[in-house]
């Protein structure tokens, strides 16, 4: 839709005597879409024309000329509302998403330019908490959606799989063991000597200096430190791929912390040249005072790197190694204060890239005390918060059983009720603002006539019905002038700001900006196809009028590809009967 802005500031560069370039940005989209595409504000012309902006409105309304695909200016008070002609814009819109296909909504802002982006990152010897899914689903989304707008992106899941809890845990699995025999899986004997670990740590000192040496060993590279922590690794790393194949999300690189060990003293080093670096109570610190912050902890007075040290190398590392022009955090808001002290440093190092580098935050996940009825967050360390796989597998659970009743003769059922039951779980994680809040309610995000994504895979899926019994003539050329009724307008018009939608997306971080424009889609396709099965004269399919339906098949043919496009990007799957 953006592109026929130009088309409006043709009309009007002569008689302002301006510039498109000027015009362009001051153009707006009217509260009411009944009133028209564009609107043109007139105030910023009152002082030059000494006219009143109603009466600037009124005048430019009876003078312009319009070129197509400009159809109709009127004024409304001080502005000028802007309709393009229906017939070419069903045209060109419907026929460039069937010419392109799935890159219908893909652009080149980004074309030369790499984007780094970590996300998922979570901590090793933990089970995913279901709190996971926001990091791990924002960031592939952004992945694809700048990928989607020309970026080369490289995903980069950075486990927490370092730092002086690994010395605490290897010293627990030597004072408390392990059981072969046991008949759990290995992450959850691991998690649970996670926890028994932290405990004896708060509870005896001699434990926690046990655990310090641990990891102090673990640094100098000792082999068995280094052997029991790889194996803390591994089993951790395979479960969580399992939880990453069910949400069909893969990283270009799992580096871990660990990884970016040998690199640290450098990192310290670099900073300690550009006399950065001060000494406080034994401990190397960046002071940030003069900021209003903390200081940046480098190095415990034992000698021990931090988190911050690690981020720190790790941020050098990337840009150096891999050449990003952006790189992006996907991290919960709790950690805000971490990344713009790291960006600080950097900065004050005087390495201008640091502006190019932003946390991006979330908000938390919210479920349903079953006691108190009220919203909470769920706690790892507490106990109290459900896995990532266990939320998973009730959302499938549920889907397969609503199938099961609705739908009994589904072919490949299983995978669908899958795709349903993940596919919920992720659209309720990014259809709002990712700052705020997600509420979980596994009754309400499988809900088929909620906002939810069944109801989007029930539309996507519709559609896919509805062409599947189109008879052939839909491959004639369609007679775009058909399309007039007011609910095929306003969808060929969601559908030509569907690249909008993903471009803003992009620029701002936020995936929900595709989601919401889907919904949006959606909202207008079904109140038209259920017009249609009231109205037969509303029909989709007429087998009475060959034109009409070879028209409005071409306009459920091109909502099925957004559909199906965004929702990709979303990584939400579209099955095709459900
Ligand atoms: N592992 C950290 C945590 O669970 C998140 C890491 C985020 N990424 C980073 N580069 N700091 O809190």
């Amino acid at each position: 839709m953006e592109a026929y802005k130009e088309a409006i500031a043709e009309c009007l560069a002569e008689p302002l005597g301006q510039p498109t370039e000027t015009i362009v940005p001051m153009l707006r989209t009217p509260p009411e879409a009944a009133w028209g595409d564009f609107a043109f504000p007139c105030f910023t012309l009152a002082k030059a024309w000494r006219q009143a902006p109603q009466q600037i409105a009124a005048q430019l309304a009876q003078e312009l000329t319009l070129a197509a695909p400009v159809a109709a200016v009127a004024a409304h008070g001080p502005y000028l509302n802007f309709t393009l002609d229906d017939d070419i814009l069903s045209r060109e819109v419907l026929e460039a998403i069937a010419r392109q296909g799935e890159r219908y909504g893909c652009g080149d802002e980004g074309r030369g330019r790499k984007a780094v982006i970590d996300y998922s990152s979570p901590n090793v010897a933990k089970e995913l908490a279901f709190h996971h899914i926001r990091s791990t689903m924002i960031g592939h989304a952004l992945k694809q959606i700048l990928e989607a707008r020309g970026y080369r992106v490289e995903g980069d899941n950075h486990l927490g799989d370092w730092g002086t809890p690994f010395g605490l845990l290897i010293a627990a699995y030597e004072r408390f063991g392990w059981d072969d025999a046991a008949d759990v899986e290995d992450i959850v004997q691991l998690n649970a000597l996670y926890v028994r670990a932290r405990n004896e740590a708060k509870a005896d000192a001699d434990f926690a200096a046990t655990g310090r040496r641990w990891f102090q060993r673990l640094e100098a590279g000792d082999p068995q430190a280094r052997k029991r922590w790889r194996w803390f690794v591994d089993v951790s790393l395979t479960e969580f791929d399992k939880v990453y194949d069910l949400l069909g999300v893969s990283f270009e690189h799992t580096l871990g912390e660990s990884f970016f060990e040998p690199y640290m003293d450098d990192a310290i080093a670099e900073l300690q040249a550009r006399g950065l670096v001060t000494k406080s109570q034994g401990a190397l610190v960046v002071d940030l005072s003069a900021y209003d912050m903390p200081p940046c902890l480098l190095k415990k007075q034992d000698g021990a790197t931090l988190y911050s040290t690690r981020d720190l190398a790790t941020l050098l590392y990337r840009r150096r190694e891999w050449r990003f022009d952006t790189c992006l955090y996907v991290v919960d808001m709790g950690q805000s204060l971490h990344f713009a002290q790291l960006f600080k440093v950097l900065d004050l190092a005087g390495f201008e890239w640091a502006a190019n580098c932003h946390h991006i935050p979330f908000g938390l996940v919210l479920q349903r005390n079953p006691e108190s009825g009220k919203w909470e967050k769920g706690s790892t360390r507490q106990g109290n918060a459900s896995l990532l796989k266990t939320v998973l597998e009730a959302a499938i659970r549920m889907a397969r059983e609503r199938m099961a009743v609705s739908n009994p003769d589904l072919a490949d059922a299983e995978l669908v009720a899958r795709q349903v039951g993940v596919g919920a779980v992720i659209f309720n994680d990014l259809k709002n603002r990712r700052t705020r809040d997600v509420k979980f309610d596994q009754e309400a995000i499988l809900n088929p006539q909620g906002e939810t994504g069944p109801y989007m895979q029930y539309t996507q899926a519709r559609c896919a019905s509805v062409l599947a019994t189109a008879p052939e003539t839909i491959h004639v050329e369609p007679l775009y002038e058909l399309l007039q009724q007011r609910e095929e307008r306003a969808l060929v018009r969601k559908l030509a700001a569907y690249p909008d939608a993903v471009a803003e997306a992009a620029r701002t971080w936020e995936p929900s900006v595709v989601a919401q424009h889907l919904l949006a889609i959606a909202a207008d396709f079904n109140s038209y196809w259920t017009r249609g099965n009231k109205d037969p004269g509303l029909r989709i399919l007429r087998p009475d009028a060959a034109d009409l339906t070879a028209a409005r098949a071409a306009l459920t043919a091109a909502v099925q590809t957004v559909l199906c496009n965004g929702l990709k990007l979303l990584g939400v799957p579209t099955p095709d009967a459900m």
